[in-house]
């Protein structure tokens, strides 16, 4: 019955089925296995003619619970929860490709996907390439015989660019190809998987999706529209053949998600399933006051430099509009032109925290060169768009006058 709900509404009730007692959260099924009567019982849940949880690395009801929702949540399809973001991409990617195949990547990429794909999973032949989002033909000309995959993240973290994922995803269909999109930075909220046309979505819902910094988590989401019935999937054919168009995530639960073992841990599942509930309005809240922040920070005489797609002068405002309703997320990058005034400004600060996370209730700060993407040349930092004085905000739900108040205490006295 939650399948025809509204999103706000699916939020709230979306995958939950009536707990014991009359339980209205989810139950938290801590429980690394679980029993059978009969052996036969066992073998009909291993063998798939049964439904039923057998160990939590593979399934877990408090897990699945959440997994319902958050594919409800994308429009439909299937989904698989994981222990962090990067299982999620891992997870998925690993699902797609083999030895010798190639990711076709946005070059505007966390900084641990950025890793991922360049670093550990080319020690195992999976390459990849990174390619301007913005640019349609380049991704279009990248495509070669031994691509297999599409990837892009929605709003770029932290360049905030915002590519035109849908027209992407033309781009590999035409290709035969899959998409995959993380959409951590603007969740479904802001757009959901069916509206960006991504056949696979993998991102971290330690993010937004949680909301108060208490969890880490991902999720993968098969819309189950892509055909794997194709020469470029032979290592699909198999799954294809018994899972139609849901082959993708019973490739991923039955190998690699098995193997990996990268699982969502119940309580966590529980956090997220309870955090979860509030995205809509505090997506609400954010978007809203990061729009406020960034027109007082454009304004602000030691301020050299803002980068958000929800202001009016924003080379990505018009794509964001038409792909997010107008709405543009709480994440927003800002310069004073040289890293000793960044970190003045964010030694200034007093409400918001210096951390390394994003889509808290709480307004973050951090800045990139010398942290998360401290390990990177500065070619590389060119291409993720991290200049020596970029300081990325993920701006809280906490009233918007008092995010500005601290922002405009640190900027005057630098
Ligand atoms: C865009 C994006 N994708 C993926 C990840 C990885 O998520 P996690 O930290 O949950 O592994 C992050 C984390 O910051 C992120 O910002």
């Amino acid at each position: 019955m939650t399948q025809t709900l509204r999103f706000d509404s699916l939020l709230v009730h979306g995958g939950l089925e009536a707990g014991p007692a009359g339980a209205t959260s989810v139950p938290i099924v801590q429980s690394s296995s679980f029993a059978y009567e009969t052996a036969e019982g066992l073998e009909d849940v291993f063998r798939g003619r049964a439904v039923g949880s057998v160990y939590t690395r593979i399934g877990n009801p408090t897990t699945e619970a959440l997994e319902k929702r958050l594919a409800l949540l994308e429009g439909g399809g299937t989904a698989i929860a994981t222990a962090s973001g990067m299982a999620a991409i891992t997870t998925a990617v690993l699902t797609i490709l083999r030895s010798g195949d190639e990711i076709l990547s946005s070059s505007s990429l966390f900084g641990g996907t950025f890793s991922l794909f360049r670093d550990t999973l080319s020690n195992y032949g999976i390459t990849a390439t990174f390619v301007d989002p913005l640019d349609l033909d380049g991704f279009r000309n990248a495509i070669n015989e031994r691509t297999r995959l599409l990837f892009v993240e929605t709003i770029g973290n932290p360049k905030l660019d915002v590519p035109d994922v849908p027209a992407l995803a033309r781009i590999a269909h035409e290709a035969g190809l899959p998409i995959m999109v993380d959409s951590t930075v603007s969740t479904p909220y802001l757009a959901t998987g069916a509206a960006l046309e991504a056949d696979i979505l993998a991102y971290s819902t330690s993010k937004y999706i949680n909301g108060t910094g208490t969890t880490i988590g991902g999720v993968i989401v098969d819309r189950g529209v892509f055909d794997w019935n194709s020469p470029k999937f032979p290592h699909f054919e198999q799954f294809h053949k018994k899972y139609r168009a849901f082959a993708f995530t019973a490739r991923a639960r039955k190998l690699v998600h098995k193997d990996v073992g990268a699982c969502a841990a119940p309580f966590n599942s529980y956090l997220l399933t309870e955090g979860v509930q509030t995205l809509a309005l505090r997506m609400e809240r954010h978007c809203s006051s990061a729009v406020a922040l960034a027109r007082f920070l454009k304004d602000h005489p030691k301020v050299a430099w803002v980068s958000y797609p929800g202001l009016e002068d924003s080379p990505h405002h018009e794509i964001a509009t038409k792909l997010y309703g107008g709405r543009y997320g709480g994440l927003l990058a800002f310069g004073t032109g040289d890293k000793a005034s960044a970190f003045k400004v964010i030694n200034g600060l007093k409400l918001a925290k210096n951390l390394a996370n994003i889509g808290d209730a709480k307004t973050l700060v951090i800045h990139p060169a010398s942290t998360i993407c401290a390990d990177y040349n500065g070619e590389e930092k060119a291409l993720m768009g991290v200049t020596e004085d970029l300081i990325r905000v993920s701006v809280g739900i906490e009233d918007s006058l008092d995010i500005i108040d601290d922002f405009k205490q640190a900027l005057d006295g630098i």
